[in-house]
């Protein structure tokens, strides 16, 4: 068999389209189309969240400076077109920068860019599945010292409770005790600004949801017919997430490779979840990881918030 069907994609997308319910994992909205668009979702009004969060940091970035050494080394998990981070760079003592993404086009790209505007600083891009247990120490990292992780964006929010537990205890194994994490989370808010926020007017995120089926299209040969997929985002109250689906609209098959898949009209594909936390609720599951609370920013509004947090399980 052609190589792309013993692609992790391929085994991924023939696990997820095979369940009853048909899911689809969200890591692979990023290919190059996804990424950029997913950069247009940022800059959307209804998207508070990017906006929000980069305030939060700026305002704050002196203070979190204070809680830290010098000569950080810092890695950046998810890292995308490397905008956040440079508020950190140009406000911490930065030594190190090792950005982690899965898009490697993408990741090679803006190190690129970035490593012209901060000579000084060694930009180290890691091309990897922050998702997997990344083999860390094949990257040999040991020598690098005052390791702070840097996972903005409420990216923790893709992953339930139980694998984002799993996820934070393996940074904090990775960077080590005393090693310090920044993460943004999305909190709880009124129900009607998180749905527009995953609905916006132009239809951004319904071009994002709907790429991972063209992406499909292209890397495994499928055939999904995009006229007749629809975007859909609910928030579902019983787990406080928006959920992203794709909505079929009429019965239909798709093949991929030798396989064929029945879809019927109206079924649905589960592409994203995007948990909202309160602090209290997602402080509990840093602690259940090994982390400790040492201080927390908000927005004025409450609808995100930023923590610094420490590895001492
Ligand atoms: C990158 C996972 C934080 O959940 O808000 C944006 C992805 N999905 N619009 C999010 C996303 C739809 C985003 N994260």
């Amino acid at each position: 068999m052609n190589n792309i069907y013993n692609s992790q994609l391929y085994s991924d997308v023939c696990m997820g389209l095979g369940k009853k319910n048909k899911t689809l994992p969200s890591k692979y909205f990023y290919d190059k189309l996804g990424s950029q668009l997913f950069d247009k979702i940022c800059l959307l009004t209804e998207y508070y969240l990017t906006r929000t969060e980069v305030s939060i940091l700026e305002k704050n970035i002196n203070i979190i400076n204070k809680y830290l050494q010098n000569n950080l080394s810092i890695f950046e998990f998810g890292a995308g077109s490397l905008q956040k981070i440079k508020i950190l760079l140009d406000n911490l003592s930065v030594e190190n920068y090792i950005p982690i993404d899965i898009s490697f086009e993408f990741l090679n790209y803006h190190s690129e860019l970035l490593r012209s505007d901060y000579s000084n600083i060694k930009i180290e891009p890691l091309y990897a599945d922050f998702n997997k247990k990344i083999d860390y120490q094949k990257n040999n990292f040991d020598n690098y010292n005052n390791k702070i992780g840097f996972f903005p964006g409420s990216t923790i929010g893709n992953f339930d409770p139980s694998s984002a537990k799993k996820l934070l205890k393996n940074f904090g194994e990775f960077l080590g005790i005393n090693s310090k994490l920044i993460i943004g989370i999305d909190m709880i808010k009124e129900k009607n600004i998180l749905l527009n926020a995953y609905n916006d007017k132009e239809g951004i995120t319904a071009k994002f949801n709907l790429n991972i089926l063209i992406r499909i299209n292209r890397e495994l040969k499928a055939n999904f017919d995009l006229n007749y997929y629809k975007h859909i985002a609910i928030y579902n109250d019983n787990y406080n997430r928006i959920e992203m689906h794709i909505i079929s609209l009429k019965d239909q098959i798709v093949k991929i490779g030798d396989k064929e898949i029945y879809i019927k009209e109206n079924e649905i594909i589960h592409t994203e979840n995007s948990y909202k936390y309160s602090e209290k609720s997602f402080l509990n599951l840093a602690k259940s990881s090994g982390y400790k609370k040492i201080n927390s920013w908000n927005d004025k509004d409450k609808f995100f918030n930023v923590l610094l947090l420490g590895y001492d399980p």
